[in-house]
């Protein structure tokens, strides 16, 4: 059907109109739609048409060579994105009228409907959700005030309905020929950002370029996910940083995929494409609330809560330093052995994420004995603390599983402030009020048995495996502390530490000396771990607890 009419009096405006966003596709419209001999049609036809027109035109975004240019890059477009986000059909699309009113260095000959963002809301497993994809085909992306105001409306609306944010950033960062403009758009998100963070889970996808302050909006966000290849972060690119530093440093090397997830922290996950970035956005928020008024979700579980499992009886080496996957005991207690871990190859010597346990969401935090003996340093501190505050935040229960030797010693972890790092994590544990479970494993040691989880950080219900050690450390690092001159004044001091060490096991090195003075509630037979953990999850149910009235606490950031 005709989109463009050239007799009527409407369709000059439609045309003039067309001509206004000079973007290829409103060319392309005129050229190939406006028929000079076309019949005349009835005024409210013709309006309808022209919404449908320009709806067109606003959903080629730059216009066809771009989307072709942005497909051969790999990517989809903002458009595509939504599609692909959302259950099917419930996307419904906001502002897609909106353009921007710049005209400084040839903006006014560079509008698009829509400008630089898609936004709207739709359903994701049938619950709503928000969400924004910036539009690389038009002008990189960059955003100009207006995207930053598209942007606001969804969070606000977010905000105001107690549903999730989802941001699918491609962007050359601050549209430049707006100056001051585009920053103020930036200050409007990360002010939203901010008042939205513990209140609406917030989930970013890097699927393009996320450059200078831009980066900022994302690392608000609970979540970042990264597209493998397509996703790069960094806050100056490797142009800068070769003429500041002098270093030489590939996009990929500096602020891909694989970096962000592994050395900076700064991405949760990863995914190798974009289809399988959503799937797992749609997985991860099917454990989350949708607000911090709502509880966890809670789904009928097809795992038996009484499932014992004997095999959790052989996971942990007897020796107390062979190493072990802690996976194994966490897959073995969730329900259906479903977990998704969060962080994955970030300090991989502690595990955090998300399983359920009797259909209720978890988050569980875990020492993995096979990285590191499972010590704590400054990125766990960090990376676990994170995890605990984003479950407290949104009443997800906290299940922690204990093998820990202790902190990590040395210079590099001193003068990296392993204090504070490690402070963190207390702080983070002390002050969740969901109900908390630990299961102590093997090893608790010190300070790190404090920190992780224990009853005197308010935890609800702790208990141990029969062949755990609790104590101030290890018996063999006891013994040179405290026998140091009975060993070196012995006949025979290699024996001598050997006995002095097999009776301090005897004595300290075991659950029993805790569980004597309720330290711990009880000492389980690890394979009826799960059926202990639900019965304490039924039992918490309804905790409620507080903190002291504030303005905030002072974290040690
Ligand atoms: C306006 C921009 C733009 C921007 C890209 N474009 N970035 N237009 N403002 N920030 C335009 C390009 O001119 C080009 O238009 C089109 O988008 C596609 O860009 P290309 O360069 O052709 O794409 P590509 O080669 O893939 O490179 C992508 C890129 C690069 C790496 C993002 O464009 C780039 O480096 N852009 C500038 C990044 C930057 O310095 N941004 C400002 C950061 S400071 P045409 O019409 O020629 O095709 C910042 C401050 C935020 O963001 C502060 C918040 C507080």
């Amino acid at each position: 059907m005709s989109k463009f009419r050239v007799r009527t009096e409407n369709s000059v405006a439609e045309l003039s109109w067309a001509r206004l966003f000079h973007s290829e596709s409103a060319r392309h419209l005129i050229a190939t739609e406006s028929k000079p001999d076309a019949p005349v049609e009835s005024g409210s036809t013709s309006k309808l048409d022209q919404l449908v027109a320009r709806r067109k035109i606003a959903n080629l975004g730059g216009g066809e060579e771009r989307i072709e240019s942005q497909h051969k890059r790999g990517k989809m477009t903002a458009h595509e994105r939504m599609l692909a986000l959302f259950d099917k059909g419930s996307f419904t699309e906001l502002d897609t009228f909106v353009s921007h009113r710049s005209t400084d260095i040839g903006l006014d000959k560079q509008r698009f409907e829509g400008d630089s963002v898609v936004t709207g809301y739709g359903t994701i497993n049938g619950r709503i959700v928000f969400a924004y994809a910036q539009d690389f085909t038009v002008l990189g992306g960059s955003l100009s005030l207006v995207a930053g105001l598209k942007i606001s409306k969804v969070m606000d609306h977010a905000m105001r309905t107690g549903a999730p944010i989802i941001g699918i950033n491609d962007s050359g960062g601050a549209r430049i020929q707006e100056g001051i403009d585009s920053l103020a758009g930036y200050g409007e998100i990360f002010k939203r950002n901010t008042l939205a963070s513990g209140v609406v889970p917030q989930i970013t996808i890097i699927a393009g370029p996320a450059a200078g302050g831009a980066v900022y909006s994302p690392a608000l966000t609970d979540f970042i996910y990264m597209v493998e290849g397509i996703g790069q972060m960094y806050i100056t690119g490797p142009d800068v940083v070769k003429s500041v530093t002098g270093e030489e440093v590939s996009h990929e090397d500096l602020g891909g995929a694989a970096m962000h997830a592994s050395r900076s922290g700064v991405a949760h996950f990863t995914a190798e494409s974009e289809d399988a970035c959503f799937t797992h956005v749609r997985a991860l928020l099917s454990f989350l609330p949708s607000n911090n008024a709502e509880s966890a979700p809670s789904i009928e579980s097809t795992d038996s809560p009484d499932r014992s499992d004997t095999e959790l009886r052989n996971v942990v080496p007897d020796a107390a330093n062979q190493p072990y996957d802690v996976m194994d005991v966490i897959t073995k207690v969730v329900d259906n052995g479903e977990f998704l871990p969060v962080h994955h190859n970030f300090a991989p010597n502690v595990v955090v994420g998300f399983g359920r346990l009797d259909g209720r969401s978890i988050g569980v935090v875990a020492n993995q004995a096979n990285q590191m003996a499972g010590m704590l340093d400054i990125d766990a501190s960090d990376k676990a603390a994170r995890f605990v505050r984003f479950c407290d935040a949104f009443n997800i229960p906290l299940v922690t599983f204990v093998d820990v030797p202790g902190f990590m010693p040395g210079t590099h972890q001193e003068y990296g402030g392993i204090i504070r790092h490690g402070a963190k994590l207390l702080y983070a544990y002390v002050e969740a009020t969901v109900p908390k479970m630990a299961v102590i494993l093997r090893k608790a040691y010190g300070g790190a048995y404090i920190v992780m989880s224990s009853k005197e950080l308010r935890s609800d219900l702790n208990l141990a495996w029969p062949g755990s050690e609790i104590a101030v450390m290890g018996p063999e690092g006891a013994v040179n502390v405290i026998s140091r001159r009975d060993i070196a004044e012995a006949d025979d001091p290699v024996a001598k530490r050997a006995e002095l060490t097999a009776d301090y096991r005897d004595r300290f090195a075991n659950p029993y000396v805790a569980a004597n003075r309720g330290y711990i509630d009880n000492i389980i037979d690890p394979a009826q771990t799960r059926p202990e953990l639900v019965k304490a999850l039924r039992m918490l149910e309804s905790k409620v607890d507080s903190i002291p009235p504030k303005k905030h606490g002072n974290i040690p950031l």
